[in-house]
């Protein structure tokens, strides 16, 4: 295991940035790149294809060197090691965390309890490739006969976010003949628009559940077999109609699935982690088995990176470092994520799993409180969208958001100069919010004087922008992996687990004990505080009056 770390505020480096921090405090980025003419070109980093501008953050050379030095003290190299090495790193669960075999070629070898753990990937991938070749090519036959043209992917939080959003990311890649869509929410109205215009007899479900006992999935998972049997009839159909991605065979079995229509994962996947499983079998019928294998080797690319780069020059390590200064040092809350790609429309919703159900802990691996913040709020939307809806608190609210910008140089629906303007509005809002417009600009302008303080734009506000050159399986695949690993190195820092999800449970737990009092009148036995006793008893007043 990991060797015993010092309590973070107690590291040396730690200190040296709670002394550093009030100089770069007063420090406007007006004056770090007057200061310094090259700084956005020194402070462009890249690898595999990816620019990192982080010129436009609020840090000078000696804060880097410290937050360097902090991921070293921090123990940041060896946690990566005991990753990749399949250590149980995930101790709360006493799990290995290895989403990295998931994509790691043919040839490698990691282990897990004895076992070399990357042939059992490539024959799930195998198996994967064969069916999906077999759906796209309309030789999947479903009950009657017809070909399947509609595929819904049933599953919730890391078996839908990701399979959503890498779908909506690579729906250009995808087979335009195939109709897709994903049911998560335990709200019926989820299922009901997802199927009110299909065939039950063209229509493939996929049951999503690392568990296969989660209470949304599985309840979307019956009321998917008994819409599908009130046309298909027969109990048959359902061999042809349903196959299921789970660690779970047992259940699988019990539900009903034939386990031979079962694609398999394992423990050491965690569900946020999964979309490179068999979780993303959806992806992969929708773009095929050689693209899908492309994305892979674009998370591979950056595992590598993340691995084997020097911490300066690391891409995930120094976003992490920067998430690690904004949030401790400046209090930062959020992060916006906006992306310029119409495409990565879902990537703001799969990251807030992502960050928010990794980082959001508030004791350290040995169940000491923090006294420290750790993982940010993360939000967004895709650009020039947001610009006319939030951005104005961005530019000149009171609250300090530190944004990432993603952009692409090159279209994949080119239209007249659309991408041009899309991408210098992507350029043009950063350099607004780092360089603002003072009122001595404002007024020269001629503004009378009353509104001069309105239309200034005090600046300072930080960003990094992430330019690629296309959307491609391969380009995503880094980039979802950069922000991993991003996830990783905060984690690491803040010594929590960023591998469990106990925050979930508590919520699972009442609500199973609520549900049969929203139908029977068990008043007498209402023993919730007086709030939720009320809420009960109101809801079931207006149920009836509708009724
Ligand atoms: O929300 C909690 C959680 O356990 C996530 O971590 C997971 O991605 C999701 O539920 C779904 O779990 P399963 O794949 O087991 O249905």
């Amino acid at each position: 295991m990991t060797a015993h770390i010092v309590p973070l505020t107690q590291r040396a480096a730690w200190k040296a940035l709670e002394a550093h921090y009030p100089k770069i405090r007063e420090l406007h980025l007006r004056k770090l790149f007057v200061d310094d003419p090259k700084r956005g070109e020194r402070m462009t980093a890249e690898a595999l294809g990816i620019y990192f501008d982080y010129s436009k953050n609020r840090l000078t050379d000696e804060t880097l060197k410290l937050l360097l030095q902090l991921a070293e003290e921090s123990g940041l190299r060896s946690r990566i090691d005991a990753m990749f090495r399949g250590e149980k790193i995930n101790v709360t669960e006493q799990r290995a965390v290895l989403h990295v075999a998931l994509r790691a070629p043919k040839g490698q070898t990691i282990v897990v309890d004895g076992e070399d753990v990357v042939p059992q990937v490539h024959a799930v991938l195998d198996k994967m490739a064969d069916f999906s070749r077999r759906v796209r090519g309309g030789e999947w036959k479903g009950h009657t006969g017809k070909p399947i043209r509609n595929v819904i992917n049933v599953g919730i939080g890391g078996s839908d976010l990701g399979p959503v959003m890498a779908y909506e990311a690579l729906r250009h890649y995808s087979q335009r003949d195939l109709t897709f869509r994903f049911v998560s929410n335990i709200d019926g109205t989820d299922f009901a628009e997802a199927t009110r215009d299909l065939d039950a007899a063209e229509t493939l479900f996929i049951i999503s559940s690392k568990t296969f006992t989660t209470l949304e999935t599985m309840t979307n998972a019956h009321t998917a077999r008994v819409w599908a049997l009130k046309t298909l009839k027969h109990h048959t159909a359902v061999a042809k109609h349903f196959v299921a991605v789970s660690t779970n065979s047992e259940e699988v079995a019990k539900f009903g699935i034939d386990t031979t229509n079962m694609f398999q994962f394992w423990d050491w996947v965690g569900g946020r982690y999964s979309m490179d499983s068999a979780i993303g079998l959806s992806t992969m019928i929708a773009i095929g088995p050689e693209h899908f294998r492309a994305m892979l080797d674009g998370f591979h690319q950056m595992d590598e990176h993340f691995r084997t780069a020097p911490f300066e020059r690391n891409l995930p390590v120094l976003m992490g470092l920067l998430a690690v200064w904004y949030n401790n040092f400046f209090g930062a809350q959020t992060v916006a994520v906006l992306p310029y790609e119409k495409y990565l429309k879902r990537f703001p919703a799969y990251l807030q799993q992502l960050t928010m159900e990794s980082n959001g802990k508030h004791v350290t691996l040995d169940g000491t409180e923090v006294n420290y913040e750790t993982g940010p709020i993360f939000w967004g939307e895709p650009g020039t969208n947001g610009q006319h809806s939030f951005y104005q608190l961005i530019h000149q609210g009171t609250k300090f958001i530190p944004c990432d910008f993603i952009a692409f140089a090159q279209p994949l629906n080119p239209l007249g100069h659309h991408h041009d303007v899309l991408i210098a509005n992507a350029l043009a809002q950063a350099e607004a919010l780092a360089f603002g417009k003072t009122s001595q600009e404002v007024q020269a302008e001629g503004t009378p004087s009353w509104l001069v303080p309105h239309r200034t734009f005090e600046g300072n506000r930080p960003s990094n922008t992430i330019l690629l050159e296309r959307l491609t399986p391969t380009a995503l695949g880094k980039l979802v992996a950069l922000y991993e690993h991003s996830v990783f190195t905060q984690g690491a820092i803040w010594q929590i687990d960023s591998f469990d999800q106990w925050g979930v449970e508590l919520g699972k737990v009442l609500a199973q004990r609520i549900i049969p009092e929203l139908t029977v009148q068990t008043e007498s036995q209402l023993k919730h505080d007086s709030s939720t006793n009320t809420l009960i008893r109101i809801y079931r007043k207006l149920k009836e009056a509708s009724a």
